[in-house]
């Protein structure tokens, strides 16, 4: 099977091209690598610098499969240059789609996010509740999932809505709630939790790359959207979690971030797939690559200081 994996040099996309190469696909990885390159050296695995914005320049003949993860990936990133956002996150997206489609790839997984319910108060948030995106990058997650879903009687379309993802990858990132409150506890023995009320599900980096490959798998028999994300948790809980595992002071500060709202995953669950890891796993990944001197805390595994020093 050859796949096409966009941002396959990030967070996500660094564990999931081993997966997809220990599966015995070849894979071809395109990425602006802002974050840089860790991907290892494999036979099977090309690894193409190049922006997707440039559409034409993307390999896609003989592509099976498309696995879209190369987006603006957060909110203050998202609001840095939101031009770019939109360009890179949907304008790039139906692009790549319409490419894909000429090219008669049969399926492509897109990495929306469970951001794009916004404020929710209801207890199960299913995939047919209506979208309140409050930030530049969930609208364009929401408008991305539409694009693409316009096209789904000419390609396979799978969107998942990934919760907050956690624990280890070789392009660590630390701007992602489990993952800083345990770098803020072992680095400087302190949490500073921002308002901490909120709810959010969260999803350990294992699974997550699970479910891309399980939809891969599962292709026609899996159409549409699912939400993906296990624990729904308060920050203020996960900062607790943390001080189970290392010694902190937790201190409150005002937020002005007021997304809250569960997932629940019954759809995807439904379809077979059954989560392995969890928050605890995580929190204790984090602590193991600090611990091994694997993982420091680094400008680089902030998104938003990386995207600011390279003034993008
Ligand atoms: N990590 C999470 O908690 C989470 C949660 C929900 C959704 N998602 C989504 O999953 C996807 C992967 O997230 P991640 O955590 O790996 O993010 P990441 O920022 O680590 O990875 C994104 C990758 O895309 C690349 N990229 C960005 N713009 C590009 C462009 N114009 N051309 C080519 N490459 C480009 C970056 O260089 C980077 O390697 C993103 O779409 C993100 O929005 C992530």
């Amino acid at each position: 099977m050859n796949i096409l994996l966009t941002g396959g040099c990030g967070y996500v996309g660094s564990v999931l091209t081993p997966k997809l190469l220990d599966l015995g696909a070849r894979v071809t990885v395109v990425d602006i690598m802002w974050f840089g390159n860790y991907l290892p050296r494999h036979q099977a695995l090309r690894v193409i610098r190049q922006d997707i914005r440039h559409t034409d320049n993307i390999p896609m003949g003989g592509v099976d499969a498309v696995i879209h993860l190369a987006n603006i990936s957060n909110d203050p990133c998202g609001e840095l240059n939101a031009k770019l956002s939109w360009e890179v996150n949907v304008l790039a997206t139906m692009q790549l789609a319409e490419r894909a489609i000429r090219h008669k790839v049969k399926q492509f997984i897109y990495a929306s996010s469970g951001s794009v319910y916004g404020i929710k108060e209801e207890q199960e948030v299913t995939e047919d509740l209506p979208l309140l995106p409050i930030s530049d990058y969930n609208k364009t997650k929401m408008i991305s999932e539409r694009v693409l879903l316009s096209y789904k009687d000419s390609i396979l379309v799978q969107c998942v809505r990934p919760a907050t993802v956690c624990g280890y990858s070789p392009r660590m990132r630390l701007d992602l709630s489990v993952n800083m409150l345990t770098m803020q506890a072992l680095s400087k023995k302190k949490i500073t939790v921002f308002g901490g009320e909120q709810t959010r599900p969260n999803i350990h980096i294992q699974d997550i790359t699970d479910v891309f490959i399980h939809l891969l798998k599962q292709g026609e028999k899996s159409p549409g959207i699912y939400n993906a994300g296990f624990e729904n948790m308060s920050i203020k809980h996960i900062a607790k979690k943390v001080t189970e595992f290392v010694s902190a002071q937790m201190v409150i500060a005002e937020s002005n971030d007021p997304r809250s709202y569960r997932l629940n995953s019954d759809k995807l669950l439904n379809t077979g797939f059954q989560p392995k890891h969890g928050v605890v796993n995580g929190i204790k990944d984090v602590i193991k690559a600090f611990q091994s001197a694997k993982l420091k805390d680094e400008d680089g595994c902030y998104n938003i200081k990386t995207m600011k020093k390279m003034r993008i």
